[in-house]
């Protein structure tokens, strides 16, 4: 997949515009405060709806203004297509795809992101609710099926919650809404399961490839049921039947759900050791990179083409020797790279100026003559 044009408007700080870029490796560079990671997420914001940098859209809204939006062109396989989001003062937004409005379950994985943002190592240091997020939108960004089932999930999980703080556990529709959570609960557990098994040993290769040969890096599933690696759906919705009787009592007395896929976690283990308490920060930031670039990989496999990646403030994580052997990788690979930095590079890229929220292509090198 591949970004062709931009357009935005009311974005953060960034002065309304439209930019084109380009194939491959694209540069924002400039100043402190200039608006590099305002554009990277207004992309984003384009392509997802969301921004990578807060959960209130409506941060991202130039100060004072009332409404903002997103176009965003771009081609994949098939050919050409358009995304948008608007998003107004009174909270709502709107997606549309091919000019079409469209609910956000149909807008969402059209077009696959990657980012790499300094925030990222929450991935490893934050809670586990922060690494379900991230997995559970990294499997839906490829599997409609997920999506759906995870929304379903979420709205029982919701409904069943209510009922058991309110009491109302003894009405007969409790038992209905409880088949639905054991339903969908076990195939939300399922899916993980599966996307962590694969994405392991992606995930692995990657980290020895450009960090560490001599160290070996795991993904776990931490489920909540005990170990549940071999057992088919039906054992795990067994298991999660059980699980529930057991735990029915204190349910009743907390007042909510105290089993399924939301008291499951995510866990990296770098030597057999978790990486949460024992990996160095330098380590944890490598970890993380191997994740998104092992991110880009489960989407080429799902997909059959490559999403797109975007890459914050590279010089902030990483030492010279470090940079190099990503941005050589990289160079290598055929992916549409956003990347931001204070300075140049120094790498055949596409280079853009980035000033008081300005994007100045400036073909430095490589693209002098190669401008669209
Ligand atoms: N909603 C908003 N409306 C207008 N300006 C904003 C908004 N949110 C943030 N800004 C400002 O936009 C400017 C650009 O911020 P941005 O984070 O994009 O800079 P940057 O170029 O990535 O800088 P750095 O190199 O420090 O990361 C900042 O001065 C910031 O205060
Ligand atoms: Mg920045």
């Amino acid at each position: 997949m591949e970004i062709l044009e931009v357009n935005y408007v009311n974005f953060r700080n960034l002065q309304d515009g439209n930019t084109k870029v380009f194939p491959k490796l694209n540069l924002f560079f400039g100043k402190n405060g200039q608006g590099k990671t305002s554009f990277l997420e207004a992309l984003y914001f384009g392509a997802t709806g969301k921004s990578f940098r807060t959960a209130k859209s409506s941060e991202t809204m130039k100060y004072g203004a009332k409404r903002t939006g997103v176009f965003l062109i771009y081609r994949d396989n098939i050919g050409e297509k358009t995304l948008t989001v608007k998003f107004n003062d009174e909270n709502k937004k709107e997606y549309s795809y091919n000019g079409k409005k469209a609910p956000y379950d149909e807008f969402y994985g059209k077009l696959n992101i990657v980012t790499y943002i300094p925030e990222d190592i929450i991935l490893i240091t934050g809670s586990p609710s922060v690494r379900r997020s991230f997995f559970d939108g990294e499997i839906a960004q490829t599997s409609g099926e997920y999506f759906q089932k995870l929304k379903n999930f979420n709205k029982i999980l919701k409904i069943r919650n209510k009922y058991l703080k309110e009491k109302k556990y003894r009405e007969p529709e409790f038992l209905i809404y409880q088949e639905e959570f054991i339903k969908y609960g076990a195939r939300v557990i399922e899916k993980r399961l599966e996307y962590v098994k694969k994405i392991s040993i992606i995930l692995n290769l990657n980290y020895r490839k450009l960090f560490d040969d001599k160290k070996e890096l795991s993904l776990q599933y931490q489920c909540h049921l005990g170990n549940i690696k071999k057992m088919s759906l039906e054992e795990i919705e067994s298991c999660l039947r059980r699980r529930i009787e057991e735990k029915f009592q204190q349910e009743i007395r907390y007042g909510f759900s105290l089993s399924g896929p939301q008291k499951d976690d995510f866990l990296f283990f770098l030597n057999g050791y978790e990486a949460k308490s024992t990996a160095s920060q330098g380590e944890k930031k490598s970890i993380i990179f191997s994740l998104k670039l092992s991110e880009i990989d489960m989407v080429i496999r799902e997909k059959k083409e490559s999403p797109v990646l975007i890459i914050d403030d590279i010089s902030s994580y990483f030492d010279s020797n470090r940079k190099e052997s990503i941005l050589n990788y990289l160079e290598k690979r055929n992916i549409q790279v956003f990347i931001s930095s204070t300075g140049d590079l120094g790498i055949d890229s596409k280079n853009f100026h980035v000033e008081k929220g300005e994007i100045i292509y400036d073909g430095i090198g490589q693209c002098r003559n190669d401008d669209r």
